[in-house]
C-alpha cells in the first residue's frame, strides 16, 4: 500500500484569514490528510474562543474531504507524533516571516528530527494579510471584506454586535 503522508496545520487562527484558507487548500492539494490545529489558550484575549475557531475552521474546510480541525496545546511534535503526522505545514509570507519559521522548524527538528517543516507560499494578494491586521482594521471599523472567509466575517459582526448591546 502507498505511504500516507499526514501533515499537521498549526497556527492560532484568530480569526482564520483568507491566507490561511489558501494554505489549508494548497496543503490538500498535496499531503493525503491535513489536520488544522488550533493553539488553544495561544492569547490573553482572543477575539475568539478556540471552540469558535474549530467551528469556524470547520465550516470552511467542510468541502474537503482529507481535512480535519482539532485543537492542542503543549508541543507541536508531540501533538504532531500522537496524530501519526510526519509534516508540520507553514505559510510564508514575507521575508520577514522567514526568521520567526526558520527558528521554530528548527527547533521543532531538534526536538523531533523525523518531523519535517514544509513552507507553502500564499496566493501574492494574501502576502500582506495577517490576523492581527484584520483585527487591528475591524476594530477601528475598517472592511475586511475579501480579507477572511464569509462565514468568519459574519461572526465577528455579529460578535462585535452582542458585545456592544452588553455594554
Ligand atoms: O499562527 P501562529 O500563532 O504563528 O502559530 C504559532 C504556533 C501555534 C505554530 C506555535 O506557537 C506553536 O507551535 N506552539 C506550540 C508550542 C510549541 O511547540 N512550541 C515550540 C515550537 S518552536
Amino acid at each position: 500500500m502507498a505511504k500516507q503522508v499526514t501533515a499537521i496545520y498549526p497556527g492560532s487562527f484568530d480569526p482564520l484569514t483568507n491566507g490561511h484558507v489558501d494554505i489549508i487548500e494548497r496543503g490538500q492539494q498535496i499531503f493525503d490528510r491535513v489536520i488544522v490545529a488550533v493553539l488553544v489558550n495561544v492569547e490573553k484575549d482572543p477575539l475568539f474562543s478556540s471552540e469558535e475557531r474549530m467551528q469556524l475552521l470547520g465550516e470552511v474546510t467542510g468541502k474537503w474531504d482529507n481535512v480535519e480541525v482539532d485543537a492542542f496545546n503543549g508541543l507541536l511534535v508531540n501533538y504532531a507524533l500522537s496524530k501519526g503526522a510526519e509534516v508540520i505545514l507553514r505559510g510564508i509570507r514575507a521575508v520577514t516571516d522567514y526568521e520567526y519559521e526558520f527558528q521554530m522548524a528548527l527547533m521543532n527538528r531538534r526536538l523531533k528530527p523525523s518531523i519535517e517543516t514544509v513552507f507553502l507560499v500564499p496566493a501574492e494578494a494574501y502576502s500582506y494579510l495577517s490576523s492581527s491586521l484584520v483585527k487591528e482594521v475591524f476594530s477601528l471599523g475598517g472592511s475586511v471584506t475579501g480579507l477572511v472567509p464569509a462565514v468568519v466575517e459574519d461572526f465577528m459582526k455579529r460578535k462585535t454586535a452582542s458585545n456592544q448591546r452588553e455594554d
